[in-house]
């Protein structure tokens, strides 16, 4: 396991990451599959999500999870081929939060495996007060915790934090993607310091323009912030039930 510096290991979970062959815009085939995790294991990363995309409006739940546990076996076959041994896998999925979302059937199906965790993808156009309703019923039906990807993607001025409030309030934890936290601008810190609860992820796609940077995220933010964040990370870890 690789250590940040001696006496502190990094024992890292990746909770979002596009790393499954051929179901959306990450990995190309199951070569690429396996580099990316490999990638990921020598950054210290022990527990990997399989967050592929889901839009409700392309396919059903069931085709989705069909989908998934396809590309899935076509993984670990070709893990078997070449004799790697893969990380521990989650599946999942990061589900584009679209109207009408919180009242499908089988949404739990879409949780992260064996947890009650939803990773959840906000829009890109300006929210109406429906964006808002909806992670509510997700919460409240569905006894969910929400885990909203990449906030910092929607919050470019520090007025913008606003608009994120409403989740905050609702218990919605936050998932920093890696590079922002590589190419830290001062913005990792404003989720840090809005007292929600706050996790990382690589969101990595590929192995050329979006590959996992979450090794040097995790040491840029012990840098920047002390080696006790990480261990707040890793709290919140315990306290939403994903602890390996
Ligand atoms: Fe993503």
């Amino acid at each position: 396991m690789p250590f940040l510096r001696e006496g502190i290991s990094l024992n890292l979970i990746d909770i979002h990451c596009h790393f499954l062959p051929g179901i959306d815009d990450g990995a190309a085939d199951s070569d690429v599959s396996i580099e990316m995790l490999s990638d990921s294991v020598s950054q210290g990363v022990e527990v990997v999500a399989a967050t592929p995309h889901y839009y409700g409006k392309k396919r059903t739940i069931d085709d989705f999870i069909k989908l998934r546990e396809e590309a899935f076996l076509n993984l670990c076959e070709r893990a078997l081929q070449k004799k790697v041994k893969l990380p521990k896998i989650l599946l999942g999925a990061e589900v584009a939060l679209t109207r009408g979302i919180s009242a499908r059937e089988n949404l739990d199906l879409l949780c992260i495996q064996d947890s009650n965790l939803i990773l959840l993808e906000l829009p890109f156009e300006p929210w109406g007060e429906w964006v808002y309703n909806e992670v509510e019923r997700v919460i409240s039906d569905w006894q969910m915790t929400v885990i909203l990807a990449h906030p910092e993607r929607y919050v470019r001025m520090p007025w913008d934090m606003k608009r994120l409030k409403p989740f905050f309030d609702m218990g919605a934890v936050l998932q920093i993607n890696a590079e922002t936290v590589v190419e830290e601008k001062g913005r990792t810190k404003r989720f840090l310091k809005s007292g929600c609860p706050c996790v990382l992820g690589s969101d990595a796609h590929n192995m050329y323009n979006r590959k996992s940077q979450l090794g040097a995220a995790a040491k840029r933010l012990a840098e920047l912030y002390g080696e006790s964040l990480l261990e707040q990370i890793n709290e919140v870890y315990d306290i939403i039930g994903l602890n390996y």
